[in-house]
């Protein structure tokens, strides 16, 4: 039998950064992946542990443990300023949950949904399989997100996705800009979405929450990055008491609930030390600089990464290729949207070890 597949879904393609890793030979250093390298910190395994033994294995709220709601409402007052009630919380599997229920709860057929471009992977995927059009925002030559060109695009749009610090420029918005996008996507009726999963993960500037610039905002966030927790998907955004009712709906059909477990390790995640966050942030930005400056060395001009830990660099897709075969693993630009052709993202979610020997392998690569 042939089976007809939604033309949404068969039109879309498979993560370009997955056929990286399997075009990698042995022995090559990873720089592709945009995953902390760190263990998750041991008070978080142990509360995890412990609801495990204390029998905390069945389904929860559809919404969240109430402590776990509560926790992350005290944590958006403490570090971000922004006030959302626990029950203006709902917790997900991961940040990409979040993002694909908001999508399935806004997107009507046909709504144009304004994404970063370069951006995260997911945002225009997950715009199309909601049967949204997805609209690239284009970039500055510093890699920020170019407010005059997003404003002419805002008239008729239904979502604005934000994303500072930015997977995979590593570009940190300033203030006014954050300021000038919430603003004039309320003036349009345009709900912002805002990514903020690299939040700790800054090197100089500050981090803005959107929601601090207007109501019409929803925030994304997860453990993933901040605690060295991809695996447990773990993630929440915070809305209107309206939103978060219609995204609970989608969250209950495709997830009846986050994983019981991780939600009590999420606990321990927002209430308990936050040393190990600065510790990681540190050793990113250490990475950054070493990163940085050996790529400008050998003569590519980029800006510095202001967030994240990502180096996104100017290179002609033959040098990308080379550089792959030569045993660095790196993502091509053409990952990350249609404005980025001659690009090539390196992680530094990696041994500064490792840094170093890829630094060496590319420079013998461009001589
Ligand atoms: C910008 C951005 N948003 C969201 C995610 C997904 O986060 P999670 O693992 O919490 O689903 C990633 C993962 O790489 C990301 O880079």
């Amino acid at each position: 039998m042939v089976v007809k597949f939604s033309e949404r879904v068969a039109g879309i393609e498979i993560s370009g950064i997955r056929k990286i890793f399997e075009a990698a030979g042995p022995g090559s250093i990873n720089l592709g992946l945009g995953q902390p390298d760190f263990d998750t910190p041991q008070h978080i395994k142990d509360a995890a542990i412990t609801a495990l033994q204390e029998g905390k294995t069945g389904y929860t709220p559809g919404n969240g443990i109430p402590e776990l709601r509560a926790a992350i409402s005290k944590k958006l007052w403490r570090e971000n300023g922004i006030k959302y009630h626990p029950d203006q919380v709902l917790v997900t599997a991961g940040a990409s949950e979040a993002l694909h229920i908001v999508m399935q709860a806004l997107v009507n057929p046909g709504d144009r949904v304004l994404c970063p471009d370069p951006g995260f992977v997911s945002y225009a995927s997950l715009a199309t399989i909601a049967c949204g059009t997805p609209v690239s925002v284009p970039l500055t030559e510093t890699l920020h997100i170019d407010l005059e060109k997003a404003k002419a695009l805002m008239d008729g749009a239904k979502i604005f996705v934000l994303n500072s610090p930015a997977n995979p420029t590593g570009a940190v918005e300033d203030k006014e800009s954050i300021r000038a996008i919430v603003e004039y996507a309320a003036d349009k009726g345009v709900t912002v979405v805002s990514d903020e999963v690299y939040e700790h993960f800054i090197y100089g500037k500050k981090h803005y929450s959107a929601a601090l610039f207007g109501d019409n905002v929803i925030t994304i966030n997860a453990t993933s990055k901040t605690y060295a927790m991809t695996g447990w998907r773990l993630g929440y955004l915070a809305a209107s008491p309206e939103i978060v009712g219609q995204c609970l709906k989608v969250h209950q059909y495709c997830q009846a609930c986050a994983t019981s477990i991780s939600q009590y390790a999420a606990v321990a995640a927002y209430e308990g030390d936050q040393s190990a966050v600065a510790t990681m942030r540190d050793e990113y930005q250490a990475r950054r600089d070493l990163i940085w400056g050996g790529l400008v060395k050998m003569g590519f001009d980029f800006p510095k990464p202001e967030g994240a830990f990502y180096a996104f660099v100017p290179m002609k897709p033959a040098l990308t290729q080379k550089i792959i075969a030569g045993g660095v693993i790196a993502v091509p630009g053409p990952a990350f949207g249609v404005n980025a052709p001659e690009y090539t993202r390196f992680s530094y979610a990696t041994s500064r070890q490792n840094i170093m020997t890829a630094l060496e392998r590319i420079e013998k690569l461009v001589q």
